[in-house]
């Protein structure tokens, strides 16, 4: 015998109970309105406005902090790459679809064609740069060596910062895995195995 309740319970919100809820909201937001005109309008009519000129601004870039004058339409890829002489980030689409300029910001993987440099303040910028160097490079960057993963060379930067990223977050992940964790970066010289292999090897070791 079927034990389920065919019964049809009420919803507990009455058609009644609706109308008085919609109407006691109105009231609140009547309210709310009437104080924030009292309290908070002068504040809302001024609001902060940069440039267009430039401003001075400070950047963390790999563990330095950088003084540059920007207009507010600069993005951070610009920043890094003509005003700090920082460029290892490369610039290819600038439209947030390539993944040429990523980097980490607060460790976390962006496109700096798509962060205005004054968004990047008072946060920690990781570069290529940041990773390793050709005397000493991260395990990620040898193993793009080892796997022969590069050739143009020129989406490598950001793939490697992006595969840094992955395996930091991904330990031990599968083949399939790192497959669609490398979906955010395009290799127009079709460099997918090797990146693929080296990134897997890494995420096998635990993260590099
Ligand atoms: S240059 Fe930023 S995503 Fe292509
Ligand atoms: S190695 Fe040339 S675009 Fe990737």
């Amino acid at each position: 015998m079927s034990t389920k309740n065919t019964k049809h319970e009420p919803s507990g919100i009455s058609r009644r109970g609706f109308l008085k809820g919609v109407g006691a909201g109105a009231v609140a937001t009547g309210l709310l309105q009437e104080v924030s005109e009292s309290a908070g309008i002068a504040e809302a009519a001024t609001p902060t406005t940069l440039g267009p000129g430039e401003i001075p601004i400070k950047l963390n870039v790999n563990g330095q902090s950088r003084s540059l004058n920007v207009e507010p339409r600069v993005t951070l890829l610009d920043a890094l790459r003509n005003r700090l002489d920082v460029t290892g980030t490369k610039k290819v689409c600038d439209r947030g679809t390539c993944g040429a300029c990523t980097v980490l910001l607060d460790g976390k993987v962006v496109y700096s064609c798509s962060v205005l440099a004054v968004e990047a303040q008072d946060k920690k910028i990781v570069t290529i740069e940041g990773l390793g160097t050709p005397d000493n490079l991260s395990d990620m960057q040898a193993a793009f060596i080892e796997h022969d993963a590069s050739q143009c060379g020129f989406c490598t930067p950001g793939f490697i910062v992006a595969t840094t990223a992955f395996v930091r977050d991904n330990p031990g992940a599968t083949l399939e895995e790192v497959r669609e964790g490398l979906g955010g970066n395009l290799c127009r010289c079709g460099t997918y195995a090797g990146i693929t292999a080296a990134t897997f090897e890494q995420a096998q070791k635990g993260g590099a």
